[in-house]
């Protein structure tokens, strides 16, 4: 298939053309490179030894993304572009606000416009609020604490009223969980921007000595060990849930959690960690983080079920993989040095 890939040279999108180029697919690659960096692009072909077409187009700039689509014969779009740091949209509502909707917006119309079968979009976990987990598809999407995760649940309102206005439409709601790990070559990972908000790679830089020790939020929550539980799933397995839902030629309106359906806590990771790495990581316990839950993991059945699609890798292979990545990370590839 010829498909169109935003926000494809960050983190989730780079892991998922890899998977997509190696089933065959053709790939155009729009990304604004406001998280991530070109050389990305060439990483994908030394992994894959095939090639992409990469344009450097903000998915706001609707004229832009037009003239693009009018030139191809797209027949799925995988939308990745968004802002994602939970702490920034609490601080810049409106920058979320705008890009995530907007580009969501123009997405949908392009679509239609130019009869591009398929959407995949990259939702979130984010959407089920405070509620209990396991979360299946059918959960109440309850309250968000934070506006980015108010951009998913309002993006999957926009898409889902679109499909019902044109059902010819295939629409995929993705729902990650918490996607860790990187590429085995360590030419793939993430990078993030500045401090480390989320919790592996905040343990990497501890590992590889950026930061002096880890802070946990909050071990009196009501969970065996008192620390957070997610579900943290390998970065490559979830790349192949894109294909899985790609492949499968679903129509109409396709909701699928992406997760591993197992729960760990964040002393079971530092654990993980520091056993597969032989590796110390220094923390210390400090209060809970604002807008955190104590316990957020997946009912993953249905995606197993109508995607043929499960997880594989371990949570071994996710913390070995991650530390591989940032060992092998070089100085001027750091965004935070
Ligand atoms: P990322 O920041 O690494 O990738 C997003 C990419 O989109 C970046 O390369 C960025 O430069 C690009 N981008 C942002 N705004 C753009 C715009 N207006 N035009 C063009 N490109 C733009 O993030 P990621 O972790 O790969 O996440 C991909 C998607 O998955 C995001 O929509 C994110 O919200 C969602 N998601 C991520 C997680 C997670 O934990 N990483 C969890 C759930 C959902
Ligand atoms: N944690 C720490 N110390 C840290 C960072 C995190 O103890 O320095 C804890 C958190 O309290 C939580 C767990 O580690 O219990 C995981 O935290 P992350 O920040 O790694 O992940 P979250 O579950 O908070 O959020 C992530 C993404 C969101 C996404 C959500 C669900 O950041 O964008 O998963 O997919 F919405």
């Amino acid at each position: 298939m010829k498909i169109l890939v935003t926000g494809g040279l960050g983190y989730i999108g780079s892991h998922a053309i890899v998977q997509l180029l190696i089933s065959n697919h053709e790939i155009t690659i729009i990304d604004n490179l406001s998280n991530s960096q070109k050389e990305t692009h060439k990483k994908i072909k030394d992994i894959t030894g095939k090639n992409s077409d990469f344009y450097k187009i903000d998915t706001t700039n609707y004229a832009k993304l037009d003239n693009l689509c009018e030139k191809h014969n797209f027949d799925a779009v995988i939308h990745f572009a968004g802002y994602k740091a939970v702490g920034e949209s609490i601080n810049e509502p409106l920058k979320y606000y705008f890009n995530n909707l907007l580009s969501t917006i123009n997405i949908a119309k392009l679509a239609i416009k130019y009869d591009i079968n398929t959407i995949i979009f990259s939702s979130s976990a984010t959407v089920y609020g405070n509620g209990e987990s396991p979360f299946t598809e059918k959960s109440p999407l309850l309250e968000r604490t934070n506006p980015y995760g108010e951009t998913k649940a309002m993006c999957e309102r926009i898409l889902i009223d679109t499909q019902k206005a044109y059902p010819n439409l295939s629409l995929f709601l993705l729902r990650y969980f918490n996607p860790i790990g990187a590429h085995k070559s360590g030419l793939l990972g993430e990078i993030p921007n500045g401090i480390p908000n989320n919790l592996v790679p905040y343990i990497t830089q501890v590992a590889k000595g950026k930061r002096e020790k880890l802070q946990i939020y909050g071990n009196d929550y009501n969970t065996p060990d008192g620390t957070g539980i997610r579900d943290y799933i390998h970065v490559v397995d979830l790349a192949k849930g894109h294909v899985s839902a790609l492949e499968s030629n679903r129509t109409g309106i396709n909701i699928y959690n992406l997760g591993t359906g197992k729960g760990t806590s964040v002393l079971e990771l530092v654990n993980a960690f520091e056993k597969v790495n032989n590796i110390k990581i220094p923390f210390e316990i400090v209060s809970r983080r604002p807008g955190d839950i104590a316990v957020s993991y997946a009912d993953v059945s249905k995606a197993k079920r109508e995607l043929g699609w499960e997880a594989k890798l371990t949570l071994e292979d996710m913390v070995e993989d991650a530390w591989n990545f940032e060992k092998n990370l070089k100085k001027e590839e750091n965004k935070n040095d």
